[in-house]
């Protein structure tokens, strides 16, 4: 017989991170009961992941003293536990505790240019760390697994908008190929087991907390502090720049749809909009009030030129609508930056 669970508990995993944070807070003030976890590996700077946490009402401490639950603050409903992915024993021993019915797997090792330098992390977080967690989401009866993959399993494909009906066997990163492998990997998992996956491909997001290592916040970051911009392939590059909110709003939209569906199910979440990388730039300058110095470089090995979603499916089945234009969402982000940094 299978066990009664609160519909309302939903573990999500990369809670520290940017897109987790977000999705956390808004969950919570919804009224779910929200565990996080997160590694808070310093991929980029831990204190970034330790300040959003510390908007959840979760305490700040050294890195190594989140090993236990801890209960927030802010919220009676969040709780945030440091773990591994990776790990057998204690991401099993949670999913035992907890009893989840929903899981979104955020949690990842993220960025196409860092898998050249340091495949490792990719093959553990992104491989075994999400194999970890089919397993639990077996072992331990969740009804529905949301997962992040990318817009990069595109590759290099030419025809556009990018559909998930198109094929996606070229990956040009590491990074890319793992995100097209948890695809195939929860496909077999819904099969097998008939618990519910989705798998959303993200298309570059922005916004406030944003990550260090994307343009938004690099190029913010080197304007301000008078350095030159990196402006790869001369500026011929082009992004379905997502705003936060919108992408937020969309996996909620999954999560909140009671609905009995089985199988495993994949949907772009974009803007489906494409933006020049030189407008993005112009944007960016306008905000400021600066112009930027920019250092015109090639193509970066594994980077793609131009990303755009069709979003037509997760509009059918999930009344997705985006609607921040970039001059909005840029001026967000420069205003969170600002505040964060106390300039
Ligand atoms: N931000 C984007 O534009 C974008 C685009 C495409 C896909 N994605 C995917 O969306 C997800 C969230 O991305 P993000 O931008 O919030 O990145 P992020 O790096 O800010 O968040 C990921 C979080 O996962 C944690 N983490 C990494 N490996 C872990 C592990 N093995 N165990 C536990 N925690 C671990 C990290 O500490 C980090 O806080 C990732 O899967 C990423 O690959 C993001």
């Amino acid at each position: 017989m299978s066990e009664i669970k609160d519909r309302r508990k939903i573990l999500v995993t990369g809670s520290a991170g940017f897109i987790g944070f977000h999705l956390s807070k808004i969950l919570v003030e919804e009224g779910y009961q929200v565990v996080g976890l997160d590694n808070l590996n310093n991929y980029y700077d831990p204190q970034l992941k330790i300040d959003r946490l510390l908007e959840l009402g979760i305490p700040s401490k050294k890195v190594s003293e989140y090993n236990k639950l801890i209960r927030s603050g802010k919220f009676e409903n969040f709780g945030f536990i440091k773990l591994d992915l990776e790990d057998r024993i204690r991401l099993p021993a949670l999913f035992s505790q907890e009893k989840f019915y929903k899981v979104v797997n955020l949690a990842a090792q993220a960025g196409v240019r860092y898998s050249i330098e340091n495949p490792t992390a990719y093959v553990d977080s992104n491989l075994v760390g999400f194999a970890n967690l089919l397993e639990c989401c077996r072992n331990f009866q969740v009804k529905h697994l949301i997962y992040a993959s990318s817009s990069s399993v595109y590759g290099q494909n030419e025809k556009i908008p990018f559909s998930t009906e198109d094929n996606v066997d070229h990956p040009i990163s590491l990074y890319a190929a793992t995100k097209k492998s948890n695809e195939l990997m929860a496909f077999t998992y819904s099969h097998l087991y008939g618990f519910k996956t989705t798998g959303l491909r993200f298309f570059t997001v922005y916004g406030p907390w944003g990550r260090p290592d994307m343009a938004m916040f690099l190029f913010t970051d080197a304007i301000l502090n008078d350095r030159p911009i990196k402006v790869f392939n001369n500026g011929n590059l082009e992004r379905d720049f997502t705003y936060i909110d919108d992408i937020v709003q969309g996996i909620y939209q999954i999560i909140q749809k009671a609905d009995n569906s089985q199988g495993h199910s994949l949907y772009n979440i974009g803007n489906s909009k494409p933006v020049k990388l030189m407008e993005f730039i112009e944007e960016i300058e306008h905000q400021l009030g600066i112009t930027a110095k920019k250092n015109m470089l090639p193509m970066q090995k594994g980077d793609v030129n131009r990303t755009w979603a069709d979003v037509g499916k997760l509009k059918k089945d999930y009344e997705y609508s985006p609607s921040t234009p970039i001059s909005k969402g840029v001026q967000k982000f420069v205003e969170w930056y600002k505040s964060y940094y106390a300039l």
